[in-house]
């Protein structure tokens, strides 16, 4: 097939449409909860709240009203079946913060408040960002609640490390709004790529000059973080190999910091060579670096000339190496150049290129967005501009199809 293959899809909003039941217990994080709810609303989810008495010292319920557009309920006894009809309208739950307390009510089946009444009579999946002081964090009977939740089935989210509202450091810290966000992709997403070891780079790489200086790129890493996160939510054990960025490492998957494309080649090739199904290079790896490396920092000089090097090629060591996986590369070109990247794709051996046009407005580096075209051995398929973690999926989509 040719570029008459192309066809526009739309992007998906995986959270569009949801049914959440948000349930907000009471630590001093619950004032986050409103802005949750604003954040699964802006997915097009629909957000439903329960409220504990004791949130209501922290947050309002008229705040949680107008962040939800519904009406927020605590009471067991104001509307007599909500703790089972508002369970039944969810697809998930979320607690958002989760109090030591309710995680204690859960996980032993006390049911004395609509919220614990909820998740009693809910038999989907539940999703609770703990927030405590560290202390209680620690606290043995509380562990011992937490691991018999989560070996139940159910996600946790954090708790970060950092300064806690008592003013101390430790581990207690509610989750982020946007890791929350996550862990509630992760719960609804598909589960395709259960049996795939996905290695993922991302990032620039760094090419010194001398000890404090060096020669690099624009690339921010969002594309790669997108797409790893994207793969381990659908299932795939997944490693991150990254350059540096100023991005979280992200949890449920291997994460490999390098600095130089020479680093980032020995991890690709390790990691692959111990069994990969899938690669994919989204990393803006240097295709130059100086020929020389001075020990010490280069002084001052009215001229200095540079010589660089060809840095060597991961996808065509990996491609022309034992066991291939299946490669996916990227091409970001300056210009409408999809042919381009459709001969790099056959002299790379790769399965699949990803083409971004990085002059056009909205696509490419350290943006959110991106308009690609996906190219592969059957056609090629343009996206209109989306968020990466849209074009994330829709690579994903194209290589779960193509395994099929
Ligand atoms: O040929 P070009 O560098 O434009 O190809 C880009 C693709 O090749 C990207 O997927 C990038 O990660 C990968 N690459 C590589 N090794 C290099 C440079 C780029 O695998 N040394």
């Amino acid at each position: 097939m040719n570029s008459s293959a192309t066809k526009k899809k739309k992007p998906q909003t995986s959270l569009k449409n949801k049914s959440i039941l948000l349930g907000v217990s009471g630590g001093v994080a619950a004032y986050k909860a409103i802005e949750l709810c604003r954040r699964l609303r802006d997915e097009e989810a629909s957000v439903s709240v329960v409220m504990t008495d004791a949130s209501k010292n922290f947050v309002t319920p008229l705040s949680l009203e107008v962040a939800s557009m519904h009406k927020v309920f605590s009471s067991l006894y104001e509307e007599p079946m909500a703790h089972i009809t508002l369970p039944q309208q969810a697809e998930l739950m979320v607690i958002a913060p989760a109090t030591a307390n309710i995680i204690g009510k859960f996980a032993n089946g006390i049911a004395d408040d609509l919220l614990s009444t909820c998740f009693l009579s809910f038999s989907g999946k539940t999703v609770i960002a703990p927030s405590m002081n560290w202390r209680m964090y620690e606290n043995r009977i509380f562990r011992q609640n937490l691991e018999k939740l989560t070996s139940l089935g159910v996600i946790q989210v954090g708790p970060g490390q950092g300064s806690l509202a008592c003013g101390e450091e430790g581990p207690g810290r509610m989750a982020e709004i946007p890791d929350i966000i996550d862990a509630v992709r992760t719960a609804f997403s598909k589960r395709d790529l259960e049996h795939e070891k996905i290695v993922v780079t991302a990032g620039p790489t760094r090419e010194y000059l001398d000890p404090v200086r060096f020669i690099s790129n624009r690339s921010s890493g969002k594309m790669g973080f997108a797409i790893a996160k994207a793969a381990r939510n659908r299932g795939a054990d997944v490693t991150l190999i990254s350059g540096p960025t100023s991005l979280a490492a992200p949890a449920g998957m291997r994460f490999i910091q390098v600095e130089t494309a020479l680093e980032m080649a020995e991890a690709v090739e390790k990691e692959v060579r111990s069994g990969a199904s899938a690669l994919i290079m989204a990393a803006a790896v240097a295709d130059f670096s100086p020929s020389e490396k001075s020990g010490t920092k280069i002084e001052k000089a009215g001229e200095l000339l540079i010589r660089l090097r060809q840095t060597p090629d991961i996808i065509s060591s990996v491609a022309a190496g034992k066991g291939k996986p299946f490669i996916i590369g990227f091409a970001a070109e300056t210009g409408a150049r999809v042919e381009r990247a459709r001969e790099k794709m056959k002299k790379k051996k790769m399965d699949m290129v990803v083409f971004n046009d990085v002059t056009e407005a909205g696509a490419g580096f350290d943006l959110d967005t991106n308009r690609v075209t996906i190219i592969d051995k059957k056609g090629e398929t343009g996206l209109e501009l989306m968020s990466k973690d849209s074009v994330a999926e829709a690579i994903l989509d194209r290589f779960s199809e193509i395994k099929a």
